[in-house]
């Protein structure tokens, strides 16, 4: 049988990374997209020589126009898409008062208009072919709202909101659209992934208690944060389902909870559990 083709975008690290090696060792071809060539060698390692041989690489930056074209015409090229799976991502974190346009701009042209344009690109060949999955890695924050995250927030919402009308407009020519919405893992979202606003943090601020509330939440809860393998697992099997998979997907540690919480209790009782675990800096 030949193999399965699959896209990943950002596969430079974290969640791209795992998702790489995941589908290497499953036997597709892997297409992976990275936005700096000399990070070719992080994903090389510890391949084995018939794994390297089924990747393949494509220079990506989803949020530059460009270079989504000449990816674009890359898969032109491509026999055949089975899978596309829009990882690239990244957080910007501030608090609202304090955050500019261009910040908020600038969070939704990776992890909103990124989505658009690749899948913009993918999504003909798919149609033609009669099949394909389009996996978007959404978030847990793409279902609830965090402050200090209002931009991230906002796009991963706005991205659950394109997946679904998507997932009705290609229902009838065999593309699904389906959501994978983590909870926190341990990948560089946390550190190099998170483009911090100027302000933030500043003793001056009035927001200065949250952000310190939240920075030690984050310090305390960190290494409790799961494996990229679960989630890595997760996206493997909805991509091999024999069956059409469903929209959603969560996983992660505390994310069902949390998603019943917000649906049962009334939003004044919700709110008070949200900011009590902030403020709480014990
Ligand atoms: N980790 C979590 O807890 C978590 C939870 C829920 C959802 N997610 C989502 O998972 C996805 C992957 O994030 P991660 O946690 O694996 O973070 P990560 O370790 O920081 O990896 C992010 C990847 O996205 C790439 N990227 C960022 N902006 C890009 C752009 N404009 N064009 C192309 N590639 C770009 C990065 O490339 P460079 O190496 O070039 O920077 C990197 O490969 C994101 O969509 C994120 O929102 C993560």
């Amino acid at each position: 049988m030949k193999n399965k083709t699959v896209i990943i975008t950002g596969a430079s690290g974290g969640f791209g990374r795992t998702f790489t090696k995941t589908f290497l060792n499953r036997g597709y071809h892997v297409v992976a997209t990275i936005r700096d060539e000399a990070k070719k060698s992080v994903l090389l390692e510890g391949l084995t020589p018939k794994e390297a041989e089924d990747m393949s690489f494509a220079l990506l930056d989803v949020a530059d126009e460009e270079s989504v074209n000449n990816f674009g015409r890359f898969v032109q090229g491509l026999e055949c898409v089975d899978v596309l799976i829009n990882n690239a991502g990244f957080a910007v974190a501030g608090f609202a008062e304090e955050l500019s346009m261009k910040e908020y701009q600038f969070q939704l042209e990776t992890n909103l208009l990124g989505v658009m344009r690749v899948t913009n690109h993918v999504l003909p060949k798919m149609r033609k072919q009669g099949k394909g999955r389009i996996i978007n890695i959404s978030s847990i924050s793409g279902l609830i709202g965090f402050p200090g995250l209002s931009p991230y927030v906002s796009s991963k919402y706005a991205l659950e909101g394109y997946s679904e009308s998507l997932r009705l407009e290609l229902k009838e020519f065999g593309v699904d659209v389906v959501l994978v919405e983590p909870g926190s893992f341990q990948t560089n979202i946390w550190s190099s992934g998170t483009h911090m606003s100027s302000k933030a943090g500043s003793s001056h601020s009035p927001y200065f208690e949250l952000f310190t509330g939240m920075n030690k939440r984050l310090q305390k809860d960190r290494e409790t944060y799961g494996d990229p393998v679960e989630v890595a697992k997760l996206v493997l099997k909805v991509a091999d389902k024999k069956k059409t998979p469903t929209l959603r997907y969560t996983v992660g540690k505390g994310v069902r909870l949390s998603l019943l919480a917000k649906r049962l209790l009334p939003w004044r009782v919700w709110e008070k559990i949200v900011l009590s675990q902030i403020r709480n800096k014990d």
